[in-house]
């Protein structure tokens, strides 16, 4: 069974965009075995403990898993016009040593979330030059970019409007297609 590794540019406990992961993952099929990959515990990535034996657990762990994984799905909201840095961190802790980047060749797609209309489009393209980069094929049609992402949930984080799933699942089916290829 192919594996999708779900990673979310936010540690914010009331994040929206965790709450936009969790409405995203029911949509996957039993074809696929989905997990979140936690970013919250790594490092902040210096290059020097590559030249090491003894690397970091959380380094250790966190490419062994992404390693497995035949695709991602990367949700981010926007920071500053671009990825907010726990996420950026990760993309470099995983793409070194170069020659094993966890990244190389697999599927990807992004989801960005945001409160405001820009819908988080500048972190959106900053993730996906940086995919580009690391040879990863991304789903381009549909792009998602969610905004006034506080009106489309619910008291419980669920998303209510009912267009928003559909085109949610229509992501998922383009990505699911890129997946198989
Ligand atoms: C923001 N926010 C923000 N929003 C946006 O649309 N464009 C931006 O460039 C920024 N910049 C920015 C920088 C920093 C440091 C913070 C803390 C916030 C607001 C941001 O969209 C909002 O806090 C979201 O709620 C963050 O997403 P989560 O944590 O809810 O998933």
């Amino acid at each position: 069974m192919k594996k999708v590794g779900i990673l979310v540019g936010s540690l914010r406990q009331e994040s929206f965009t965790k709450k936009v992961a969790k409405n995203v993952q029911p949509l996957f099929s039993d074809e696929v075995e989905t997990e979140w990959l936690d970013i919250g515990k790594l490092p902040l990535y210096n290059q020097d403990v590559d030249s090491q034996t003894e690397l970091p657990d959380e380094i250790v762990q966190f490419r062994e898993k992404a390693r497995e994984k035949d695709g991602f799905i990367f949700l981010t909201p926007e920071y500053n016009r671009s990825v907010p840095g726990v996420l950026k961190n990760a993309l470099d802790v995983g793409s070194r040593p170069k020659a094993t980047s966890v990244w190389n060749d697999k599927p990807a797609g992004i989801i960005s979330v945001a409160p405001g209309n820009l819908s988080a489009f500048g972190a959106n393209h900053h993730l996906r030059q940086s995919l580009v980069f690391f040879n990863m094929p991304v789903v381009q049609q549909p792009e998602v970019y969610l905004g006034n992402i506080a009106s489309l949930l619910d008291e419980h984080g669920k998303i209510k409007d009912e267009g928003t799933m559909d085109f949610l699942q229509s992501f998922v089916d383009a990505y699911m297609a890129l997946l198989r290829k």
